[in-house]
């Protein structure tokens, strides 16, 4: 077991819990961790970092990072001030869920966590909930229509020759809108899935914006996945490339799969099985070769 011998504060949990760096509980806990009065006031500073300005976009930590200080001596009073694709889209869903969540009567089933299950927002709060999020979500169907009808070129990428082609690859956008214009890790392609899937929920929490905002949204993602999904991105921690992510791969499909259950259009729901099958298909070989690799 070489991997005693490795130093990593993960190593010492690892002692303690087992297999992983996480202290696993013996069995669900009967009700939430937190008191109402704690979950509101998580929910309230999640919330602030969503629409921002208005515009639509999502902030991920804004403010100081006390271990990037602590770390690197890096004081940069905003570090994380972009809106970056993935992100928003996780943290748009988790925002959705919660309206479902809400609405959902005691009895029917629910696919979260038993641990979960407590997590109800009363009836008075949930029409303000509703409204609250649909703003946030046509704010922002906006930006992600702005970025669609970009012309100007940022050039982050050689291989990319549209503005309009950079909406779907660019991780990291200033709020102005346009891509970071630094070095990064580019593309990622887990994007265009993540922003379909979250277009296509909205859509079915608030119908009356499917046709004229969400879908023809989703569908671009989901057209640009159809021809995109085998391109080399780089990973979820931005760090290596690759083609065959378990991640990206993952939420592709989910998409696609997604896709061809949402449209209604018979030639849209052929081309997105087509392109999930295919996708699915690469999956055996790769996929084992690259686990067995690592393990042994
Ligand atoms: C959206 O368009 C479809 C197909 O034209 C139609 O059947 C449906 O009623 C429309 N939905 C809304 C909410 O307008």
């Amino acid at each position: 077991m070489l991997r005693r011998w490795v130093w990593s504060p993960c190593l010492l949990l690892l002692g303690a819990a087992g297999d992983s760096c996480f202290v696993h509980l013996k069995k669900p806990l009967e009700a939430p961790p937190f008191s109402a009065a704690e979950e509101a006031e998580l929910w309230r500073l999640f919330e602030a970092n969503v629409n921002v300005n208005g515009l639509g976009a999502v902030i991920a930590s804004p403010g100081a990072c006390p271990a990037q200080v602590d770390c690197c001596g890096i004081m940069d009073p905003m570090p994380y001030g972009f809106h970056w694709t993935r992100d928003a889209s996780l943290s748009l869903l988790t925002l959705l869920e919660r309206v479902e969540r809400s609405t959902r009567h005691n009895d029917e089933p629910v696919s979260m966590a038993p641990s979960l299950r407590g997590w109800r927002t009363s009836d008075s709060t949930l029409p303000k909930l509703r409204s609250d999020v649909e703003k946030t979500i046509v704010a922002y169907a906006a930006w992600v229509a702005r970025m669609h009808g970009r012309t100007r070129l940022a050039g982050n990428l050689e291989s990319v020759q549209s503005a309009a082609e950079e909406a779907f690859v660019e991780p990291k956008w200033s709020f102005d809108g346009e891509p970071y214009r630094g070095g990064w890790c580019r593309p990622q392609t887990d994007g265009p899935a993540l922003r379909a899937r979250l277009l296509m929920r909205a859509a079915e929490i608030f119908p009356h914006l499917v046709n004229e905002t969400l879908w023809p949204l989703a569908q671009k993602d989901l057209d640009w996945l159809v021809e995109h999904h085998s391109m080399e991105s780089c990973d979820l921690w931005e760090e290596t490339r690759d083609s065959d992510f378990l991640w990206n791969r993952v939420v592709q499909l989910a998409a696609l799969v997604e896709g061809h259950h949402f449209a209604t259009d018979p030639v849209l729901k052929r081309r997105y099985l087509d392109a999930a099958q295919q996708k699915g298909k690469l999956w055996p070989t790769t996929w084992r070769t690259t686990v067995q690799g690592k393990s042994s």
